[in-house]
């Protein structure tokens, strides 16, 4: 006779998702949306991609796209042609449900979650027996049970029998998404043993990375953790490097030795941290439990404190000049991508500004006026024409070319390292 474990393990085998057979509805079509949409049409799933917003819902059915990511034009294309993925304003029905919108936090770092109850209250109109819901959208501890569960799922419908809710959080780097959402390994955490199974082999079919089954809680807190590690492990280098600023050592080659010791890997330094995860992502952990995090709490602190040790050094530099130009180089939070959320640069030149200490300059190529109108952006060649005092605030492609007998000529603030 076969055990329990045995016939679970021969059900899941024989479980598998075939794309062609498989619809599915994405919630969201932002960074991490977009591109799992087209991933998944092009692996053969028929995709409903939905969003909020008028323009990206038009700019992709038109076969292009809104945001800044290599090769998802193409992608896209291909997808909408083939007819495999269209966009519309209303979830529609499918197999599975995917939920990629927005977790910001408010201004206390409280958690905003209003975004997720919306598109979940969304789905749940649409959602038949067996279908999939999975949450994909970096959340606080017990979201997906707390939150999605009773927005998303229908009265009278059991989780883990009717319908199965699992939290699948999204670990991918901005310039290198399409890449990684399909080779990353991927945490799926189910609701119930039954809601992580569906979600695991919904993964595989398009997935080449490890399928790693667990709780919704623990795929919520796992991925907190990921990025709370990040953040603690830059705010020690982000602690270093002002430190050895007031001893008078370069912080760069510090690191550089230090990390020579075959136990130490030391982090880079930056201007601080920025992005929409990473530097929000810690304070889900610390709203959890605010009595016992001190130490992620800190972290973020630090890093939060970089951008204005950075504006300071430039503002004492400055005084050095009669009418100082201060060229700032990068507005977005890393280089070569064009996200703004949470950018330190973009807050340097904003306090800059503010503080009124000579005329900033700020130049970012990824980022056009037509888009952006907070303060005038110049070109790199004027900037470096002009400006006596060069800032690298964001280590963008086109900034690490600069000749260095430019450079020479200037008073400079790397605060990546990227001309050392
Ligand atoms: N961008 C990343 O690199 C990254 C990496 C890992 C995890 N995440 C997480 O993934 C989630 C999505 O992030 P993103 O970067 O794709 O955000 P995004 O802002 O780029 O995209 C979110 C999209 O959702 C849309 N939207 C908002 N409310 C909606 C609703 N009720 N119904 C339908 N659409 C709605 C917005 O218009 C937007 O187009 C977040 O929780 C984020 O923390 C992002």
């Amino acid at each position: 006779m076969m055990t329990q474990e045995a016939v679970a393990t021969l059900e899941r085998l024989t479980s598998t998702v075939n794309p062609s057979e498989t619809s599915v509805c994405v919630i969201g079509l932002g960074y991490i949306g977009l591109p799992t949409a087209s991933v998944l049409a092009t692996k053969g799933f028929q995709v409903h991609g939905m969003d909020v917003r008028a323009d990206v819902v038009d700019t992709i059915n038109e076969g292009r796209i809104h945001i800044e990511e290599p090769d998802l034009d193409m992608v896209v294309r291909s997808a909408v042609n083939s007819g495999q993925l269209k966009a519309g304003y209303e979830p529609q029905p499918a197999d599975v449900f995917m939920l990629c919108v927005p977790t910001p936090s408010r201004p206390d770092h409280s958690p905003d979650l209003s975004y997720v109850e919306e598109a979940s209250r969304a789905i749940q109109p649409h959602i038949k027996r067996g279908d999939l819901i999975i949450l994909e959208s970096t959340s606080p501890p017990r979201t997906t049970e707390d939150v999605v569960v009773p927005l998303a799922v229908p009265p009278g419908m059991k989780v883990g029998e009717d319908v199965f809710v699992a939290h699948c959080p999204e670990r991918v780097l901005p310039g290198r998404i399409l890449l990684e959402v399909v080779q990353n390994d991927r945490v799926v955490g189910g609701v119930t043993p039954a809601c992580t199974e569906k979600a695991e082999a919904f993964y595989e079919a398009f997935v080449n990375g490890k399928v790693l089954g667990t709780s919704a809680l623990a795929a919520e807190v796992t991925k907190l953790v990921e990025n709370s590690y990040r953040d603690v492990n830059i705010a020690f280098a982000n602690e270093l490097s002002m430190l050895a600023d007031r001893l008078g050592v370069d912080a760069w080659e510090v690191i550089e030795l230090a990390n020579r010791h075959p136990r130490v890997n030391i982090l880079t330094p930056g201007p601080g941290v920025g992005g929409h995860c990473i530097s929000v992502d810690p304070w889900f952990l610390v709203h959890a439990d605010p009595e016992h995090t001190p130490l992620i709490r800190t972290a973020r602190e630090v890093n939060d404190s970089k951008p204005h040790f950075v504006v300071n050094h430039v503002a004492e530099l400055a005084r050095e000049f009669a009418a100082p130009k201060i060229g700032c180089l990068g507005i977005t939070y890393k280089g070569d991508v064009d996200d703004l959320r949470e950018s330190p640069s973009l807050e340097i030149v904003q306090e800059l500004i503010k503080l009124d200490v000579g005329e900033v300059m700020a130049c970012d190529p990824l980022i056009s006026s037509e888009r952006f109108n907070d303060f005038p952006l110049h070109d790199l060649e004027t900037v470096l024409d002009q400006a006596h005092i060069l800032v690298l605030l964001t280590d963008h492609r086109a900034f690490k070319k600069i000749p260095r007998r430019i450079l020479e000529e200037k008073v400079i603030v790397d605060t990546r390292g990227t001309w050392r």
